[in-house]
C-alpha cells in the first residue's frame, strides 16, 4: 500500500452482517469502509452513525455510504452479504435462486469497479453463491473465498470454553466441510493451549458440543424468531480481512476452490487455508480418517446439488 493511503473495504448489503463487518473492520482500524446496498439511505445512515462513534471508540477510519456501486472502486476488499437472510423453517437451499440473482448483480459490479480486489463472500447458501461469485467474476479463485469456517469454530471453541471454564482465546480448532449442519469438526486438532481437547473432555460432552456448534445459526435463528445471527459472522468476516489486508497468513478454515484437494475439484468447501494478501495462498490438506473423508464428500454432494439447482433456475 503506498504510504499515506489507507486500505478501502467495501461492504455490499448494509443489512445486519453487512454493517457489523463495517462495525467491526472500523474498530479494528482495517480501513475507510464503503456500505453499499439498494436501499436508499440505508448504508448513508449507517454510515454516518458509525463514523460518529469514532472519536469515541478512537478510530481514525471513516464509512461512506452509498447506493452507488461506482464508489467500491479501488476497493482492497470486496464483502458481499448483499442477500435474503434465512428465516426460522427456511433451508438454505431455498433461497438459492433469490440469492443467485442478487449475486450475479453484485459480482457484476465488482467487475467492473473494483476488479483488483479479493472477494469474501457471506451470502448464502455459502459455498454455492462462493462458487457462483468466481464464476461470475472470473477472478483467480485465490481472490474469491468464502466466510464460514471461521465463524462455526468460533461457536465451537466458545462452547469448549464455557465447558471447561477456560479462556475462549486458549481454545483453539480446526473443521472441515459446508457451514452449519454439515460442517465436519476435527476433536483431535480442537485444543486448549495445545492440549487436544479428546484428553479434557469425555466423547460425549464433545459429540454434545459439536452438535450445538452444528446448529448454532438455527438455534440464533428461532431465537430471534426474524433474521438471522450477525455479531459472531461479522466478527469472523473482519478476522479474514485483517488476515488478507495486512498479509497474515494465518492458517484458517474458509470456503475456498478446490483443485483436485481431498480428490474434489470445480467446487467449494470449507477446508484449512493460509490466508494473506493474496487471498487464498494455499488450500491445506490434512490426513483425514475414512469416516471424516466420507462426510466430506457428502458435504460436497450437498454443494454441487446446489450448483446444478443453479443451473436448473438458470442463475449459472
Ligand atoms: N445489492 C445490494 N444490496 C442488496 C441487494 C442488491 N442487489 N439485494 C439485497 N440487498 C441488501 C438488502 O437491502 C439488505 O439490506 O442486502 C441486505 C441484507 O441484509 P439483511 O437482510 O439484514 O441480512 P443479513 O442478516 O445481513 O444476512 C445477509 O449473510 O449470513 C448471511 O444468510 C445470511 O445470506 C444472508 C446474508
Amino acid at each position: 500500500m503506498p504510504a499515506g493511503k489507507r486500505f478501502k473495504v467495501a461492504c455490499i448489503g448494509a443489512g445486519n452482517v453487512g454493517a457489523t463487518v463495517a462495525q467491526y473492520c472500523l474498530d479494528m482500524e482495517l480501513g475507510d469502509i464503503v456500505l453499499t446496498d439498494i436501499v436508499e439511505g440505508l448504508p448513508q445512515g449507517k454510515a454516518l452513525d458509525m463514523t460518529q462513534a469514532g472519536p469515541v471508540r478512537g478510530y481514525s477510519c471513516v464509512a461512506y455510504g452509498t447506493n452507488d456501486y461506482s464508489d467500491i472502486a479501488g476497493s482492497d476488499v470486496v464483502v458481499v452479504t448483499a442477500g435474503l437472510p434465512r428465516a426460522p423453517g427456511m433451508d438454505r437451499l431455498d433461497l438459492l435462486e433469490k440469492n443467485g440473482r442478487i449475486m450475479s448483480e453484485v459480482c457484476e459490479n465488482i467487475g467492473r469497479y473494483a476488479p483488483e480486489s479479493v472477494v469474501i463472500v457471506v451470502t448464502n447458501p455459502l459455498d454455492v453463491m462462493t462458487y457462483l461469485a468466481l464464476k461470475k467474476l472470473g477472478f483467480p479463485p485465490r481472490r474469491v473465498v468464502g466466510m464460514a469456517g471461521i465463524l462455526d469454530s468460533d461457536r465451537l471453541r466458545s462452547f469448549v470454553a464455557a465447558e471447561l471454564g477456560v479462556s475462549m482465546k486458549n481454545v483453539d480448532t480446526m473443521l472441515l466441510g459446508s457451514h452449519g449442519d454439515e460442517m465436519i469438526p476435527l476433536p483431535r486438532y480442537t485444543t486448549v493451549s495445545g492440549v487436544p481437547i479428546t484428553q479434557l473432555m469425555g466423547q460425549d460432552r464433545i459429540d454434545a458440543l459439536v452438535e450445538r456448534a452444528r446448529k448454532g445459526g438455527g438455534e440464533i435463528v428461532s431465537l430471534l424468531k426474524k433474521g438471522s445471527a450477525f455479531y459472531a459472522p461479522g466478527a469472523s468476516v473482519a478476522r479474514m480481512v485483517q488476515c488478507i489486508l495486512h498479509d497474515e497468513r494465518q492458517f484458517v478454515p474458509c470456503s475456498a476452490f478446490l483443485t483436485g484437494q481431498y480428490g474434489h475439484r470445480d467446487v467449494y468447501i470449507g477446508v484449512p487455508v493460509r490466508l494473506g494478501k493474496g487471498g487464498v495462498e494455499e488450500v491445506l490438506e490434512l490426513e483425514l480418517s475414512t469416516d471424516e473423508q466420507e462426510a466430506l464428500n457428502q458435504s460436497v454432494e450437498v454443494v454441487r446439488k446446489g450448483i446444478e439447482g443453479m443451473k436448473e433456475v438458470g442463475v449459472l
